[in-house]
């Protein structure tokens, strides 16, 4: 990326020869990202992440396929990028049917037939949640919507690196993808949207991306989106069997220690690098103060509104009961995480948890 941002420093749109290098620059991230996603570089526009992308892809198509119906497929679980998109449609005189989900986070096929309409015009499902790490059988769900005529947007934000994200084996018409979750940098993605697919354009200026997008390319940003694509999809499977590893070896030794805790999302169909517990009768937002001052980064996936700690979205749809609410912990590990920090921060999650329902909890719920 470095001389992209200081010695080839030239604009893809222009003419000259430090406008051409830049140009060749993004075009070889384009291949980059299309080989891994097994699409024409055409068919790819690059956005400033994964919000752009979703934005773009369920406003996008929804506009554009208006004249033929305004029902709107998604589910309750989904990145706010999505869910929230879709629902500011309404206000343009479309319809959202927000599918619930199992306890594990896992849609009901059948219900996705059930809420195929005359009028549906897009369905749009995350191939993994990200707080739970839940893995959707996107290519049967998608087969049920392009049965009924209907395209398929999937948000692969977290599943990339982790899962094969080709675009025909999954069966998807848009994908959305965004860099850091991929070792790469933050504020660049991609959006694909397969040939042939009408779509409206949400920006207006100049004509690049193929008149869908405008705005100069984000060179660098591009650049490093191309490369960490590549690269994750070089080491993805030796990467993915030692997250699950570790992921399994924290999973064993929190729910081992702690009877209170509970694995949540689905217990088989999860992203290899998800380790999520729920605590009963605990504030995981305390719980996750206390292991960042352990040296331990986790999330609660709770949205912190105006100092009001709400559980968030995706806790409530999974329909968890109400003690463990607001004791969901989102653990992830990495490529470089190692055993004996999994070891260590195992150790530290039961300590604090247990700690911390000694004062919550009467001493008989004590566990
Ligand atoms: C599933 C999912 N979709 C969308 C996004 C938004 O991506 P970005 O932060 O690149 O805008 C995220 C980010 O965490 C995500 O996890």
């Amino acid at each position: 990326m470095r001389p992209y941002l200081w010695s080839q420093a030239g604009n893809p749109s222009s003419v000259h020869a430090a406008g051409r290098r830049a140009r060749q620059a993004v075009d070889t991230a384009r291949e980059q990202v299309a080989s891994v996603l097994g699409c024409k570089p055409g068919e790819l526009i690059f956005t400033s992440g994964g919000t752009e992308s979703d934005n773009l892809a369920v406003i996008g198509a929804a506009k554009a396929g208006a004249r033929h119906g305004r029902h709107i497929v998604t589910t309750a679980i989904e990145h706010h990028a999505v869910l929230f998109a879709a629902r500011a449609l309404k206000a343009h005189g479309f319809e959202v049917t927000e599918l619930v989900v199992d306890q594990g986070g896992r849609v009901d096929p059948d219900d996705l037939a059930a809420a195929m309409r005359a009028d549906t015009i897009l369905v749009s499902i995350g191939l993994a949640n990200n707080e739970v790490g839940t893995i959707q059988d996107l290519a049967s769900l998608a087969r049920i919507a392009h049965e009924a005529g209907v395209r398929v947007h999937t948000d692969a934000v977290q599943a990339a690196g982790q899962l094969d994200i080709n675009v025909d084996r999954l069966g998807v018409d848009l994908l959305s993808l965004s860099a850091h979750k991929l070792y790469g940098p933050k504020g660049v993605g991609a959006l694909f949207v397969r040939e042939g697919v009408s779509f409206e354009r949400r920006s207006f200026g100049g004509a690049q991306e193929r008149d869908r997008r405008a705005g100069t390319e984000n060179v660098p940003g591009i650049v490093g989106l191309g490369e960490a694509v590549k690269r994750a999809e070089a080491d993805r499977e030796s990467r993915s069997a030692h997250m699950r590893r570790l992921s399994a070896a924290l999973i064993e030794r929190v729910t081992a220690q702690c009877p209170q805790a509970r694995l949540t999302g689905d217990p088989e169909r999860r992203l290899s690098a998800f380790a999520s517990f729920a605590f009963a009768d605990i504030d995981a937002e305390s719980l996750l103060i206390r292991l960042d001052l352990d040296g331990i980064a986790v999330s609660t996936g709770a949205a912190c509104t105006s100092g009001s700690l709400e559980p968030s979205h995706v806790v409530q749809a999974l329909g968890l009961p109400e003690r463990f609410r607001r004791g969901s912990l989102r653990c992830t590990v990495g490529r470089s995480t190692t055993s004996a920090e999994i070891a260590r921060a195992g150790d530290a999650i039961v300590r604090h948890v247990r700690a911390l329902r000694a004062v919550a909890a009467p001493p008989s719920a004590v566990g």
